[in-house]
């Protein structure tokens, strides 16, 4: 006997991803249902070599339903999440709504599986931001050996994590450069895309900073510890798949880079690829499709006491969103919500 999961927002990059792992993983899933909004009414997507016919998630009777994986944005989430919830169906939520509300658990399944039990306050988990998600796993098992004080990032982050139209207007712009007829002006991002970096990702705020950089100040406090701290720079870059991160750390006590290599080899969910040679070292477009979180470039930073540099890459579709969203439903099946 399987779990009845609903996928919601199945007809975009995160949903039709968590459709694919639902898969691949082969999550023990009686019955799987597609929903998205009435645009997309019958548009048909695929879950490993089966096709499902995308329902409308208006009005859609969540009753019996166990799990309900959402990546629809905040606006639809606080419309339906709380209806999901009231009846009894635990919603695994990718969007922003819910991270920071004390009663709701972020969960990275690798760093604080054990928060996936206080599903019960509300019947909701949070899935955390992309870059926070791929920085934490990297970051608990060093600081599980000599306690992070302080950690500098600055992020490389993909188009894919725009959405669809994120991925449309980068292609569309990166084509209009080669035929100069047809221009593509900025409409997702702020500025254009190809061919370009732009340090701006979600909405400024007070203090000069963006939503996306205090999302990976607040999230890494949730779900690590509340006393590091972290200052970010988050930067969209050309490229489709793959968000990477230079990161600095700072600890309390010394960690000499062999050894945090050799942590970060038996840590879960990492993969290094750490040669000190041309190409020994990961970029985004080879952890496309990947589960892992990968770490090159290992090193000390001389300039502080006790300080390692490290690069960070992952497929912010998969650890970023959509499989950390499924990894959270095998933690809560194998923890909570046990069957058969
Ligand atoms: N991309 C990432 O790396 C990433 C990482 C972490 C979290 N997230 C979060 O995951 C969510 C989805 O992101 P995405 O990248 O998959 O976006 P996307 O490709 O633009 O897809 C959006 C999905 O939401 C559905 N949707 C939009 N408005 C809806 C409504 N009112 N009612 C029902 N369904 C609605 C869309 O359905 P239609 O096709 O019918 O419009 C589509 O299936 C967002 O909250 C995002 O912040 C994304």
């Amino acid at each position: 006997m399987g779990y009845k999961v609903v996928v919601a927002g199945a007809t975009g990059n995160v949903g039709r991803e968590m459709l694919n792992i639902l898969a691949e993983r082969e999550f023990p899933a009686d019955e799987v249902i597609a929903l998205a909004s009435r645009r997309s009414i019958g548009t048909e997507v695929s879950y490993g070599d089966k096709t499902l016919k995308t329902k409308d998630i208006e009005g859609f009777d969540f009753t019996g339903y166990d799990i309900a994986l959402f990546a629809i944005g905040s606006d639809a989430t606080k419309k339906y999440a709380p209806i999901a919830a009231s009846q009894g169906c635990v919603v695994i939520d990718n969007s922003s709504l819910y991270r920071y509300d004390p009663q709701i658990p972020l969960v990275v399944p690798e760093v604080n599986p054990e928060a996936v039990e206080n599903y019960k306050n509300k019947m909701i988990i949070a899935n955390p931001n992309c870059s926070t998600a791929q920085m934490v796993v990297a970051l608990k098992p060093l600081h599980d050996r000599a306690r992070i004080k302080r950690v500098v990032v600055s992020t490389y982050q993909s188009v894919s994590g725009a959405g669809k139209e994120g991925m449309d207007e980068l292609w569309e712009q990166t084509k209009a450069v080669y035929n100069p007829t047809s221009e593509v002006p900025p409409k997702k991002f702020t500025k254009e895309i190809a061919f370009n970096v732009i340090p701006h990702i979600d909405v400024f705020l007070d203090d000069g900073s963006t939503k996306e950089e205090w999302k990976m100040v607040a999230e890494t406090k949730k779900i690590v510890d509340p006393k590091i701290k972290v200052t970010a720079t988050c930067v969209r870059v050309p490229v489709f798949v793959g968000h990477s991160e230079a990161i600095n750390i700072e600890f309390e006590e010394f960690l000499d880079e062999d050894e945090a290599r050799d942590i970060l080899r038996e840590a879960p969910g990492v993969m290094v690829v750490d040669k000190r040679e041309p190409g020994g070292y990961i970029t985004p477009k080879e952890c496309v499709g990947d589960y892992a979180t990968f770490i090159s470039r290992i090193r000390q930073d001389s300039t502080i006491e006790n300080g390692i540099n490290l690069w960070c890459v992952s497929d912010n579709l998969r650890k970023g969103a959509a499989l950390n969203a499924v990894q959270i439903a095998e933690t809560l099946g194998n923890r909570c919500l046990k069957k058969g």
